[in-house]
């Protein structure tokens, strides 16, 4: 394992995302966790990242010199590169020599570990106010900046190494290059982190964890929920059930989806309970955004644990012990969730196929340690269609709050229809890859005028949302080509009746938020 001591900015999940590129795992560890603790944790490596501060700063977050001792290869980037300039007895100035965005960069150089095989004048990406004017004793100055003086530095024989900028970021040219030369030749680390080897150990973890025991899985459709299942029946079979609650309120042919291409590539033993008429009903003349979330989400957990409490009892009966529930926890959650700090609760995410709280079942989380491209990596692994593990972000609570105004069958219908339409002409013109996810949101309660035909028509419009987005937290609206916006918007207004208006959502988050409700 290679750590990555996270000083406080988003670098470090970038960093270790790009470890694992390099098909190295990695995890990140908070800069407060004791040398100790992390030097027990034997890293065949260790990554210091960049971080908001200035090792000036009062209260800045420091490094014990122990870590530089330990016999394991370090490589400071950007603040962890100051860190380790200034604890090993180099000297950072704080004179204002700031550089920020693209910056070229002269190796200065031959035969430097880091930068072997790169060219001498490549463009890096610098965000730092101080700068390193003398490098330790012992180490090599190995580039610089017309800035700054020592811009990377490397210590081969006690395996240092440190770069001023951010040799993770897009914009470094040969950042991936560096970071594998510390990789595999400054740490001697070998390659040998890959989608087959993390199936083949979870496989084999899962297995030895539940022995003779049973499992159920909760699928919603979703990515995560549908690569932890495959993952899981790859190592219990049919030991593990999944259960999938049909809310009503899903996209056309997701719920086959799931009854049909998910079995069909797993084999996994199925309950799909059909509750749609439950949700229809609880959501009778709602309209109010947060008690619709509110409603599908008691309604979910509730059929969700009778299903549950129906598999329990069946296995009683055979003399059976259902003792874990499996999650698709995602490892961006399990960071952000040891050392996040709270966030306002915009909206009440209730994450369907999500956990009921009472649960006397231990959790499998297979994914805990994976980002979301490697879950999808996983899946494709695992032979799931491309229509699942590509799938874009869909909320637990699905059409219900894409109908602006009460939810009925009706409408969900129209809603669909479209939908569909909208996401076959993405697909078609190639820009699957370019947006983050499209919300069709139906205006249910609005009716304008229009032309069909000969005839006056009173419909209701839809609006197209396409977002462009890293994350979900900020997004910005997708500048999609006019010619596939209108053939969405005439197929839509000629093949859906009562929608005669297709209209574009130009708004980024913040201030609307991706979804209308
Ligand atoms: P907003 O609308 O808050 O959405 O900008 C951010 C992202 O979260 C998705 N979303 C949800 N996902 N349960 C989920 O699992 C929910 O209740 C929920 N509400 C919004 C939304 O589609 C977007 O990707």
């Amino acid at each position: 394992t290679v750590l990555v001591v996270d000083f406080g900015a988003q670098y470090a999940q970038l960093i270790a995302r790009r470890v694992r590129e390099a098909r190295v795992y990695s995890e990140v560890v908070p800069s407060t966790m004791p040398v100790d603790e992390m030097l027990a944790r034997r890293p065949s490596a260790i990554i210091l990242s960049g971080g908001p501060s200035s090792v000036y700063e009062e209260g800045a977050p420091g490094i014990d010199r122990a870590i530089f001792e330990a016999g394991v290869p370090v490589f400071g980037m950007c603040y962890g590169f100051q860190l380790m300039a200034r604890t090993l007895g180099g000297t950072v100035d704080n004179n204002g020599a700031r550089e920020y965005g693209r910056t070229p960069l002269t190796v200065t150089r031959s035969g430097s570990t880091l930068f072997e095989g790169t060219p001498d004048d490549q463009t890096v990406w610098m965000s730092h106010g101080d700068a390193c004017s003398a490098a330790p004793e012992g180490f090599a100055v190995t580039a610089s900046t017309d800035l700054v003086p020592v811009a990377a530095f490397e210590d081969d024989e006690r395996r240092l190494y440190g770069v001023q900028y951010h040799p993770e970021v897009m914009h470094t040219t040969h950042g991936q290059q560096v970071l594998e030369h510390f990789l595999y030749r400054g740490a001697g680390i070998a390659p040998t982190w890959t989608t087959g080897s993390i199936v083949e150990e979870q496989v084999a973890a899962i297995r030895e964890r539940v022995g003779t025991k049973r499992a159920i899985c909760g699928l919603s459709g979703g990515v995560d929920s549908a690569v932890a299942a495959a993952l899981v029946n790859k190592a219990i079979g049919d030991r593990l059930t999944c259960v999938y609650v049909d809310h009503g309120l899903m996209r056309k042919g997701e719920t086959e989806q799931v009854e049909k291409d998910f079995v069909a590539a797993t084999g996994a033993r199925l309950k799909v309970v059909d509750a749609s008429e439950r949700f229809l009903d609880a959501l009778a003349g709602v309209t109010d955004p947060e008690e619709k979330r509110k409603i599908i989400g008691r309604e979910f957990i509730r059929v969700f644990e009778q299903a549950q409490a129906e598999i329990v009892a069946e296995a009683d009966h055979a003399g059976e012990d259902v003792a874990f529930l499996v999650q698709g926890t995602l490892y961006p959650d399990v960071v952000e969730s040891g050392g996040g700090t709270g966030t306002a609760n915009i909206k009440s995410h209730h994450n369907v196929g999500g956990l009921p709280e009472d649960l006397e079942f231990q959790l499998i989380e297979p994914l805990r340690k994976l980002f979301k491209d490697e879950v999808r990596m996983v899946g494709q692994e695992l032979g799931l269609p491309e229509e699942i593990v590509q799938r874009q972000p869909f909320p637990g609570p699905g059409l219900g709050i894409r109908i602006v105004g009460e939810v009925t069958r009706d409408r969900l219908e129209l809603l669909r229809e479209a939908d569909a339409i909208a996401r076959e002409e993405l697909t078609a013109a190639g820009l699957d890859r370019d947006i983050w996810q499209c919300p069709v949101v139906l205006l249910a309660d609005v009716r304008s005028v229009g032309v069909q035909g000969d005839g006056r028509t009173y419909g209701h419009p839809v609006v197209l949302r396409p977002v462009s987005s890293e994350d979900a937290m900020t997004a910005d609206w997708s500048r999609l080509p006019y010619e596939v916006l209108a053939r969405i918007s005439t197929r839509i207004t000629n093949e859906v009746r009562d929608v005669n208006r297709v209209v574009l959502d130009v708004t980024s988050k913040p201030p609307g938020t991706i979804e209308w409700e």
